[in-house]
Order: C-alpha cells, then sequence, then structure tokens
C-alpha cells in the first residue's frame, strides 16, 4: 500500500516539499495579505501556508490537495492552530477548483502544474489578484517582482492588471 502510494505520488506534477517558514513570512509581507483576502494555495501539502495565512494576517485560507494522506495532515494542523473558523482544505484536484473568488494565489508546484494553470488564471483571476510562485516561474505572466530567500530560491510575484 505504501509503495502504490509513493508510486500514485510520482504520477502528480509536483511532489510534496514544504516551503521552509521564513520563505512563507516573506511571501506573506511581500504580498501585503490582510485581512479581507481570501488565498488560495494549490497543492497545500501539510497545510502550514494555510495556518499562517490566519494566524499571522487574519486573512481567509483555503487549500487544495489531490493527496489525501495531506488533506488529513492539512485538518489536523487547521483544527489544532485554531484556524478552524478561517480556513478549510479541499480534497480536490488543483486544476479543478474555481479560483473566480481568489485574492491571492499560492504556488510551490512544478514548471508543469503551472504551464497548466497560467491559462486558468488568465479566464478565473480577477484584476488586481496577486500570485506568488516560489521556485518556479508562472508562463505568459511578467512578474512584478522577484526576490531571492535566504537559500537563493526565488519568489515570483504576479498581479493581474487587467
Ligand atoms: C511542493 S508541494 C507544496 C506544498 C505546500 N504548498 C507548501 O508550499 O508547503 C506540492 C503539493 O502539490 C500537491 N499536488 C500535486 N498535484 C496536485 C493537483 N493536481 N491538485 C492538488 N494538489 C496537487 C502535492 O501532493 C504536494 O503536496
Amino acid at each position: 500500500m505504501v509503495l502504490g502510494w509513493l508510486g500514485w505520488n510520482l504520477t502528480l506534477d509536483a511532489l510534496w516539499q514544504p516551503t521552509d517558514h521564513k520563505t512563507i513570512s516573506r511571501v506573506l509581507e511581500t504580498l501585503d495579505v490582510s485581512s479581507g483576502d481570501l488565498v488560495y494555495d494549490l497543492g497545500c501539502g501539510d497545510g502550514r501556508w494555510l495556518t499562517r495565512v490566519v494566524k499571522d494576517r487574519g486573512a481567509t485560507a483555503i487549500g487544495v490537495e489531490i493527496d489525501p494522506f495531506r488533506v488529513i495532515v492539512s485538518w489536523i494542523r487547521v483544527i489544532l492552530s485554531g484556524s478552524f473558523s478561517r480556513a478549510k482544505v479541499i480534497w480536490g484536484n488543483m486544476y479543478e477548483v474555481d479560483l473566480t473568488g481568489a485574492d491571492v494565489v499560492i504556488l510551490f508546484l512544478s514548471e508543469e502544474a503551472n504551464a497548466k494553470l497560467a491559462p486558468k488564471f488568465d479566464r478565473e483571476l480577477a484584476r488586481g489578484a496577486r500570485v506568488a510562485s516560489f521556485y518556479h516561474k508562472l508562463p505568459g505572466w511578467e512578474p512584478v517582482s522577484t526576490e531571492t530567500n535566504e537559500d537563493g530560491l526565488e519568489i515570483y510575484v504576479y498581479q493581474r492588471r487587467e
């Protein structure tokens, strides 16, 4: 069963790797996430972005995760942190989730996943919506800023202009 789960994970467009907390702090600051924002983390892994969004910025967070094991871990994190009223985790495929209400989208995925998401963002994200992608660029979108974290890894920041 474990081998099956590991093998299935290898079929995903992005494998699990958590964003470090200093990078999360920096991105939340750069994006100026505030209490009125609805923040999506596409491929939310262990849910760490969700609780940070709620606890640090008072915003609302939705995580989308395809791996049921990580969905459970994310829910446990959300519940234990007391973020339940402002955070939820969707067990599902990020390519199929409606993003029309998103103010902010967080990505730590892969080149392939970002390439699939870019046209979806063109269709669904509202004017002014911000996107931060850790490590990988968003094809066809021009970053408004590019930052480097403490490990020298890039964070690309985008905003829907029209
Ligand atoms: C590099 S991890 C990032 C985790 C988290 N966002 C973070 O920054 O700590 C990528 C996550 O995307 C998830 N994932 C991959 N393909 C997905 C899909 N189609 N829909 C939803 N989640 C997906 C993986 O299971 C994994 O947990």
